[in-house]
Formats: C-alpha cells, sequence, structure tokens
C-alpha cells in the first residue's frame, strides 16, 4: 500500500485530534459562544448578503454554519475532515437548510459537486490546511463571479508596544516556544487569496486578552497541541493553565487580535 505524503499525514493527524476533541470544543463553545460570535464577526466584516448560497469549509460541529443559517438565512454546506465533528454537528444542527459532510478542504469536488457558491468561507480553519493554494484554487472553482472567500484566522497575541507576549509566557513558564503555531501562516493564506482573487482586504476583532478565556481555549486538545506538540493531553492542559497564568501582569494592557481576509473572485 502507498505510503501517505507529508501533507496527508498532517489532515490525518488534523481528523484525529479533532475526533478527540468534539466534546470538550463543544463544552467550551457552551460557555464562551465564541466560534459563533467569530463566525458573525466575519459575516459582518465582509458585508455577507442575507439569503445566499456559502460553502464552510473546515465547518467542525457547524458552529459557524448553524450561525450564517440563523443570522443571514444563508443555505450552508459545511464540509470537513472529522468524522465525529461532523456527526456531532448533525445532531445540533435543526435546519434543512445546513448540510454537514465528511471530506477534505484540499479536494472538494467529491463534495460539492456542480454547485456554484456565493462565499466560501473558513471559520478559523485555514492555518491548519497544508497545501493552502490548493483550497484556495478549488474554493474559487466552485465560487460565482463576484462571490468572496474570507477566513478567519489563528490569534496573534499583542503587549502594549505591540510585542508578541506569548514569546513572553513561554519564557516565563521556562518551555520552549514551538517552532511554529500554525501550519500555513497568514501571510501565505493572503498571498494565495491574491493568486485567486482581486480586492484583497484584511480585517481585524481585537478583544482583551483574557486569561480564562485562553485557558479555556487551549485546553480543546487540538488547540492544545499548537503549543505543546508532542506532549500527551493531560500534561498539554496542565501547562496551558501555567503559561496563561504567567501573564496576569500585563493582562490588562494586552489584546487578542483575530486577524481576517477576504478577496472576491473576478
Ligand atoms: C477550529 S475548528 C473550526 C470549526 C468551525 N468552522 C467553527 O467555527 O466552529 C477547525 C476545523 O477545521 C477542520 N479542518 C482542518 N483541515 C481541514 C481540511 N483539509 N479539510 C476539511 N476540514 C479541515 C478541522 O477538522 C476542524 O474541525
Amino acid at each position: 500500500m502507498a505510503q501517505p505524503g507529508f501533507n496527508e499525514k498532517v489532515k490525518l493527524n488534523v481528523a484525529d485530534v479533532f475526533d478527540q476533541s468534539c466534546m470538550i470544543y463543544q463544552a467550551f463553545e457552551d460557555k464562551h459562544h465564541f466560534f459563533a460570535s467569530l463566525a458573525l464577526k466575519l459575516a459582518e466584516s465582509i458585508d455577507l448578503k442575507p439569503n445566499t448560497m456559502v460553502l464552510d469549509v473546515g465547518c467542525g460541529n457547524g458552529i459557524s454554519a448553524q450561525v450564517l443559517n440563523k443570522h443571514f438565512s444563508c443555505r450552508v454546506l459545511g464540509v470537513d475532515l472529522s468524522e465525529k465533528m461532523v456527526q456531532a454537528g448533525r445532531l445540533l444542527c435543526d435546519s434543512p437548510e445546513v448540510r454537514l459532510e465528511v471530506g477534505d478542504g484540499e479536494n472538494l469536488a467529491p463534495v460539492i459537486g456542480n454547485n456554484v457558491f456565493d462565499y466560501v468561507l473558513y471559520n478559523a480553519s485555514i492555518f491548519i490546511f497544508p497545501d493552502v493554494e490548493r483550497t484556495i484554487r478549488e474554493a474559487a472553482g466552485c465560487l460565482r463571479t463576484g462571490g468572496k472567500i474570507a477566513f478567519s484566522f489563528y490569534p496573534a497575541f499583542t503587549g502594549e508596544a505591540g510585542e508578541d507576549i506569548l514569546v513572553t509566557a513561554f519564557e516565563r513558564l521556562g518551555e520552549p516556544a514551538p517552532r511554529f503555531r500554525v501550519i500555513t501562516d497568514y501571510d501565505k493564506a493572503c498571498r494565495s487569496l491574491s493568486l485567486h482573487c482581486d480586492a484583497v482586504t484584511a480585517h481585524e476583532w481585537v478583544l482583551p486578552l483574557d486569561i480564562e478565556f485562553l485557558q479555556d481555549f487551549f485546553s480543546i486538545p487540538a488547540q492544545s497541541a499548537s503549543l505543546f506538540p508532542g506532549k500527551d493531553y493531560e500534561t498539554r492542559r496542565k501547562l496551558v493553565r501555567r503559561l496563561f497564568e504567567t501573564l496576569a501582569d500585563v493582562a490588562d494592557h494586552s489584546a487578542i487580535v483575530w486577524r481576517m481576509a477576504e478577496g472576491t473572485k473576478p
């Protein structure tokens, strides 16, 4: 049997870690309503029109898909690598206008068929794709002319002078900072967007640095793996608590910056 290449291995690992994240992901969302708020913020930032067709790539358990349906009456097709996230989402979704399917966002054809969309959105998912150029190319392929591709991105953590305070937190904890926090960085995702879209525009959502929120967010197994790769979950969870405690004295002057970008198909 052929061995999976690097990108395929990354995706198998992503599917596995999100399968494991399912329950804690939903518990986090029940407490913070965060992914729903982020999806709304992304939709508002790009002036998403109601009653449109949306492809939600990396839909997880359908939180973003449901929000777009409830608030904008969109018909949404969600695609995600993780079977468990999709199964959980099907139980949560109560609208016939939301459909969630297991599939690879870098190989959309088997899931979307001949459908044409007004928007392709990635809410907190694009930074996990190893071949970002391919997923954006595929997204552009199923978008109508004038349609938009948009994403919200892994957060930046900035101190008073704009410095990266996660670096400070790792120094204070005495643990090595991860070499990479994401699989695909923001600039690369934006470059891919500009290969297939015009009018690429960036947006930001700046929130105060909330230590409890960050401890809960990074206690989701998939998120903690981005900070402490290679360690078991229980160890990661304990380290996450201590990591963000180190920032107590600077929290009032620091921010969590959620970056977003959009582009329009010419
Ligand atoms: C942080 S979750 C976001 C889920 C959802 N958009 C939301 O707002 O709740 C990221 C999701 O991206 C999915 N994902 C990552 N790479 C993917 C790929 N190549 N194709 C499809 N889904 C992918 C993961 O399985 C995970 O469920």
